[in-house]
């Protein structure tokens, strides 16, 4: 067929335009923090501190288990809700964390993190429902509800140079009858913020109060800065096994698995079949050789993951000593996560700052306005990288702010 033939059919309407797809996908935002990494394409040089992993591979004892399943012939389809083995191994990671017993029939393993929350959102939002949500915040969180078809409402933050505050009057205020859940994300990407336990508390009890469900995104759990305890506060600690919780959980950032993309949520075992049907329609399962990769993380990868944590404490407390003082930086520390979060004095359009710290100081942040409104004067900096790298980057950075 020649190109006349198609010609005489190809009148404007008849190509594909973006309003021709569903209003959902309209209205799914580009991602801030791929915007900037696109930006510096092709530049030499430019230390990449915008996403939101470190420099270290995934562990070879991990990758192996995936090379013998492969080669075993692991290579079929496979159980929906994960391998049985790979949901024991999180429940018995669980009961190492919290010194209490878990049935492996609360986990479901997901494609990702971003997986296990789209699920999550599907699960218990519909068509015009709202969630709220406490921003600054990664921004997939709120995306994730848009593409749902429903409504991220925003609970803004307060900034004090001692730690980011949420006012929990200000969250239980901004629910309304079209609230079907609350999105906690502690500890928290950008802000670093933890949530007391008496917080995650009062949220509970709200929560329980009005039917809500609660979307529970711990998945920093592990790096915590705060004195007296090895995790940070959680809602394990006080929900019961048949509290409305979606828990969403990730392989990526503990053991260095962000390219995997295994990740699992944690629910209530009755609604299984639910969520089974949610994985069959949307992945139908996460690939074998992946699970048995990551359930060989999960039984043996402590020591790695306490490697990962000290590397983090580490670039932690750089940050912390290099800017101390500094006036022309406003941050709060960081008390869980890894990311620093912070403002530069007459800077207040960070995307602006964003391209010019790659141009000018060969240094790569996510800009704060991808977090959020509240967030939109401020930069984000991953610190869980290379110490060689996170050095030049700290030296290039104060370097370009006392020019
Ligand atoms: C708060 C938060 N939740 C979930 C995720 C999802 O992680 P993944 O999709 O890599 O498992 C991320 C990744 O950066 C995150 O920061």
């Amino acid at each position: 067929m020649n190109r006349e033939y198609f010609n005489q059919f190809s009148t404007p309407n008849s190509l594909a335009s973006i309003n021709d797809l569903s209003p959902e996908a309209q209205k799914a935002p580009e991602s801030g923090i791929m915007g900037i990494k696109d930006y510096a394409a092709g530049k030499e040089g430019v230390i990449p501190l915008w996403v939101g992993e470190g420099a270290l591979s995934t562990p070879q004892f991990i990758c192996e288990a995936a090379n013998k399943a492969l080669l075993e012939g692991e290579t079929f389809y496979t159980h929906q809700r994960g391998m049985p083995q790979l949901r024991e191994a999180i429940a018995a990671y669980h009961e190492r964390l919290y010194g209490r017993p878990f049935s492996s029939d609360r986990f479901f393993v997901t494609g990702s993190g971003m997986h296990a929350i789209q699920i999550a959102v599907r699960l218990c939002v519909g068509f015009d429902d709202e969630v709220v949500l406490p921003t600054p915040a990664w921004p997939n969180l709120a995306a994730a509800v848009t593409v749902a078809g429903a409504k991220p409402v925003e609970v803004p933050q307060h900034f004090t140079p001692e730690g980011w505050k949420l006012d929990l009057d200000e969250l239980f205020a901004a629910c309304t009858d079209r609230t079907r859940a609350l999105f906690i994300n502690s500890p928290a990407n950008p802000t670093g913020w933890v949530a007391e336990l008496d917080e995650l508390q009062a949220i509970l009890d709200f929560a329980r109060k009005r039917g809500l469900w609660i979307i529970a995104d711990e998945i920093y759990t592990r790096f915590y800065y705060g004195e007296g305890r090895k995790t940070a506060p959680s809602f394990y600690e006080i929900a019961n096994d048949e509290d409305r919780i979606f828990f969403v959980n990730s392989m990526s950032k503990n053991w260095a698995m962000t390219g995997w993309r295994v990740g699992w949520i944690a629910a209530p075992a009755r609604l299984g079949q639910k969520i089974e049907n949610l994985i069959q329609y949307s992945t139908s399962g996460v690939a074998p050789f992946m699970q048995r990769a990551a359930a060989t993380a999960l039984n043996d990868g402590e020591l790695f993951i306490a490697e990962q944590i000290e590397r983090a404490r580490v670039g932690r407390d750089k940050l912390l000593r290099a800017f101390a003082g500094n006036n022309a930086v406003k941050y709060a520390p960081p008390m869980g996560s890894f990311y620093f979060f912070f403002g530069i004095e007459g800077e207040q359009d960070a995307a602006r700052t964003a391209q010019r710290l790659v141009d000018e100081a060969n240094v790569g942040l996510a800009p704060g306005f991808a977090f959020g409104q509240s967030g939109s004067a401020f930069m984000r900096l991953c610190f869980a990288t290379n110490p060689d790298k996170l050095d030049d980057a700290i030296s290039r950075l104060t370097t370009w702010l006392s020019r």
